[in-house]
């Protein structure tokens, strides 16, 4: 069985996360003894609750909204993939050192790929340009996608296209949330990903791109995954787009959690199953 480790999921809310029961699952098929529990962390909480873990000796951290950003400021390193971000949400810890990766973006472009094959030279407009945006703005540019940013907060999709320009020499386009803007903009995409949370419970009849908007073919990618299947989903299949919701993404960002954490490859189709 190998040596007791325990591993957190730390945001706020985290009732209802499916990640427990994902984790869990690979852990019991890889035989180890080790287990992975939710819990709720206010914001005003975070430092203690990051010092805590490391007295603790809590083996690795799973972190969700709102934390994302704000936990790096507590951690000891950061490696190259949370840098580029700006955004962590795994953290290993290594003898006593907490080190911050993140695997969102990653886990969005393999899971995309595998469905739709490489994005390199593909037309991408990204919603949002928060932590899970950042992170996969980052993944798609560095595997040589065309990107649009557009943000509500327009001035952060700014901010998100000069890092990835200066950090990776890449030209990226932005814009504002602006519906005419939008649909003009879409007519020349052959991706659209939402990574922002609007879609989420409990809200879960807006949505910021609607059927008209959208053209056959399109592939419409939907991080959200409470629920899975998003308005956003439904006006995609209504315009004969292709529709893609997020548990693929789910899955590998939590496999590559698992195998940093672990150093062992994880039991995908497990984990898939767990989650659904
Ligand atoms: N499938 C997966 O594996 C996976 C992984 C990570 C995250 N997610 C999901 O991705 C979503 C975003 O997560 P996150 O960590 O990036 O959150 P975050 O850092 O809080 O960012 C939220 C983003 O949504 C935008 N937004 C929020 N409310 C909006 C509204 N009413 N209208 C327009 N834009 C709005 C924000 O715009 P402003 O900048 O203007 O505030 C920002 O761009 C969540 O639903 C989360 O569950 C899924």
């Amino acid at each position: 069985m190998g040596p007791l480790k325990l591993f957190l999921l730390i945001g706020d809310p985290v009732e209802g996360s499916l990640s427990p029961a994902m984790m869990n699952a690979a852990f019991r098929s890889l035989k180890l003894n080790h287990f992975y529990v939710a819990v709720r962390v206010p914001e005003k909480f975070l430092g203690d609750a990051i010092a805590g873990a490391k007295k603790m000796g809590i083996a690795g951290l799973n972190v969700t909204i709102p934390h994302k950003i704000a936990v790096m400021r507590y951690l000891d390193a950061l490696d190259e993939s949370a840098a580029a971000a700006g955004a962590v949400n795994t953290v290993k810890n290594d003898r006593g050192r907490l080190i911050g990766f993140n695997t969102d973006g990653q886990g969005a472009l393999r899971n995309l790929e595998e469905k739709v094959g490489s994005v390199r030279g593909r037309r991408v407009l990204l919603l949002g340009a928060g932590g899970a945006a950042r992170a996969i703005a980052f993944s798609l540019v560095e595997a040589g996608a065309d990107l649009t940013i557009a943000n509500r907060t327009v001035s952060r999709a700014k901010e998100l296209a000069s890092l990835i320009e200066r950090g990776l020499g890449k030209r990226v386009s932005f814009l504002p949330l602006n519906r005419d803007r939008l649909k003009n903009v879409l007519r020349e995409k052959d991706i659209l990903i939402n990574a922002t949370s609007v879609g989420m419970r409990p809200k879960v009849n807006e949505t910021l791109v609607t059927a008209e908007m959208m053209h056959e073919g399109l592939i419409v990618y939907d991080i959200v995954y409470k629920p899975l299947q998003t308005r956003l989903l439904r006006e995609a299949r209504k315009a004969g787009a292709v529709a893609l919701d997020g548990l693929g993404m789910l899955v590998r960002q939590g496999a590559l959690a698992f195998e940093i954490w672990t150093g062992r490859k994880a039991p995908v189709r497990v984990m898939e199953s767990a989650a659904k």
